[in-house]
């Protein structure tokens, strides 16, 4: 089966990024990852990428006029590095309108709880804050809004009584690295059928 090619935007250290490099290297996924960008210089993901051979960049937002603009120089850097899935991997930045219509469910986002779930950049402590017995791992298509996108996976993570927001998401984590190899895989193989908002994977 021929590779896609993927484009990871990751903010962070990138552990998912690692996961995802490990995977298409063990020839556990038809992909390759073709382009890792990061709007931190100092994120531990492009050392990871680095290490890999993988081609990266810092892309520095104070240096675009505007949001647009920065969206912009993203999507022709993807582009031109033949990239058929984008993949946020703790991705810090909102994507905005142009960049989602410039790759129509071809974005995945991976969300450290179960959406629609506690939203937003804290998922994990706002999960054990608000007491929850359950919580788990997403990966959806990004839209438009914030972590609303059609769901492709989940898995559910339990909450442990003496579990702090580092114990949690160690587990969350665990789950991760798994479910988002997976998620680019069923793309990779053309099993992901977006209806509305409903996701069916293929046989
Ligand atoms: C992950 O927990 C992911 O769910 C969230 O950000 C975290 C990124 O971790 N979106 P890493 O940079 O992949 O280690």
């Amino acid at each position: 089966m021929a590779k896609i090619g993927v484009g990871v935007l990751a903010s962070g250290s990138g552990t998912n990024l690692q996961a995802i490099i490990d995977a298409a290297e063990a020839g556990k996924i038809p992909a390759r990852v073709a382009i890792v960008v990061s709007d931190k210089k100092d994120a531990y993901a492009l050392t990871r990428a680095k290490k890999h051979k993988i081609t990266h960049f810092f892309v520095d937002l104070s240096s675009f006029s505007s949001r647009a603009e920065y969206d912009r120089h993203l999507i022709s850097l993807l582009r031109e590095h033949k990239v058929d899935l984008v993949v946020l991997a703790g991705y810090m930045l909102l994507v905005g309108p142009e960049f989602v219509r410039a790759f129509p469910h071809r974005i995945m986002n991976i969300h450290p709880a179960l959406l629609p779930s506690f939203p937003g950049t804290h998922g994990v402590a706002d999960a054990l804050r608000y007491g929850v017995k359950i919580s788990g791992v997403t990966v959806h298509f990004v839209d438009e809004e914030l972590d609303t996108g059609p769901i492709i996976l989940q898995e559910a993570v339990p909450v442990l009584d003496d579990d702090t927001e580092e114990t949690l998401h160690q587990r969350i984590h665990q789950v991760e690295y798994k479910l988002y190899p997976l998620a680019i895989k069923l793309f990779a193989e053309g099993k992901l059928r977006v209806g509305g908002r409903r996701v069916r994977i293929a046989e």
